[in-house]
């Protein structure tokens, strides 16, 4: 289905220009998710913060600048990013488990919307930095709702008994102390529970936990401005994004109405279907009874498969001569856990062929690495029926040594 955005005369051309291995994502695919998203919040009018990590290229996250959206960022680099993309400031929030006391400073300096603390000790290292530049800093609190969401066990975060956020009952006594301090203003209150969570129910259950928690704090004299349900809406592989409505209806159904500013941080739900990974065929072989196809991209192009047995559908770019076979797709780095996809049915690639690896839009190229001492890819941007541009060039040998000294 998504394949009607990646035509192969185009790939080829893209291929050509850029090498391979190359993520190539659509315009028109992100900034159609970005309206599905506005179309199903119409009537909350929240504000989205797009999470970086996700995908922090510029050349996408430029778009969800221009389309009124702010970001979601986890470390002084992604907040750097952020700025240099395009999104303002106020509508940048920062959240993440071990932001350093610099972070901090630097996130304060730029005037950014708020932080998502996670301990008190955070809270505390927050307020020394407020008080050095002589200001109140924007708190919210990421608090751990205690829902499961039903997904991966490493991306499932809403659930006591993982690193993330603080109970209700820290937050309270966290909440009462900031009310208190000079240079912290409390603001928000924050969940998110997982990535890749498939349906709206577990969204409305921490929605709920979260309004009656805001009640009880109001009644103590601690008015919130802002309720964030962070991101996590999920996206099957080799899908578009399913419609974001029954979301809304999750939580704009407690939140709706009640002067509080919805806040959401989208990031693979966005950006996933928006970009393929683009190889070419190096070799066949066969190992025992298995056949392998090894192509130019590996697990340090995109580790999903190998970190968390991510199934991306793989077709062929151009037709196919070759005869019908079972084989994994595997990569030229030195692990028993280089594939891209195992167990694929299809008529095999010649040397040369090129492979599409679909739904690689998000923590694809964010998650690569130069591993094995290999450049990391290119980017480049569908801009049209016809037409595309590079936006990040392929590293080269000199990039691997940039740094050292
Ligand atoms: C705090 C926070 N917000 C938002 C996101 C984005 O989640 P997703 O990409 O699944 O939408 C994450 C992902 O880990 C996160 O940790």
């Amino acid at each position: 289905m998504l394949s009607r955005y990646f035509k192969p005369a185009l790939l080829e051309k893209i291929a050509a220009g850029a090498g391979t291995p190359v993520y190539v994502y659509s315009r028109e695919l992100f900034l159609r998710q970005i309206s599905s998203y506005k179309k199903a919040f119409k009537g909350l009018d929240p504000l989205f913060c797009y999470a970086m990590k996700a995908n922090s290229s510029r050349g996408l996250c430029g778009l969800a600048a221009a389309a009124g959206w702010g970001a979601d960022v986890v470390s002084g680099g992604e907040l750097y990013r952020a700025l240099r993309a395009g999104f303002k400031p106020g509508k940048v929030i920062f959240s993440g488990v071990g932001k350093t006391p610099e972070e901090l400073e630097y996130a304060l300096r730029q005037g950014i919307l708020f932080v998502n603390a996670e301990s008190m000790e955070e809270v505390l290292e927050l307020e020394r930095a407020a008080a050095r530049l002589k200001l109140r800093a924007p708190l919210s609190l990421r608090i751990n709702p205690d829902v499961d969401p039903h997904t991966h066990k490493y991306i499932t975060t809403g659930k006591l008994g993982s690193k993330f956020g603080v109970s209700f009952a820290e937050a309270e006594k966290i909440y009462m102390y900031a009310a208190e301090s000079r240079h912290l203003d409390p603001v928000g209150a924050q969940f998110h529970i997982g990535s890749q969570v498939r349906s709206a129910g577990p969204y409305a259950l921490a929605a709920g936990r979260l309004a009656a928690f805001m009640l009880r704090l109001a009644s103590r004299g601690v008015n919130l401005s802002y309720a964030d349900v962070g991101g996590g809406w999920g996206v099957k592989e080799g899908g578009e994004m399913p419609d974001p409505a029954a979301l809304a209806r999750a939580v704009g159904g407690v939140f709706g109405g009640t002067g509080l500013k919805l806040v959401l941080e989208p990031g693979r739900s966005v950006a996933a279907p928006s970009g393929i990974l683009l190889t070419r065929t190096i070799y066949r072989k066969r190992g025992g009874t298995k056949n392998y196809v090894v192509v130019d991209a590996g697990m340090n192009d995109l580790v999903r498969p190998a970190l968390y047995g991510a199934k991306h559908p793989v077709a062929l770019v151009g037709n196919c001569r070759g005869p019908r076979k079972t084989f994994d797709l595997v990569g030229p780095v030195c692990e028993s856990g280089d594939f891209l996809a195992e167990g694929v049915k299809l008529c095999e690639p010649a040397p040369g062929q090129l492979v599409a690896v679909y739904s690689a839009g998000a923590y694809g190229f964010s998650m690569s690495s130069q591993y094995n001492s290999r450049p990391r890819a290119a980017e480049a941007l569908i801009t049209g029926p016809s037409s595309w541009k590079l936006i990040r060039r392929r590293e080269t040998y000199k990039d691997l040594t940039a740094a050292e000294l």
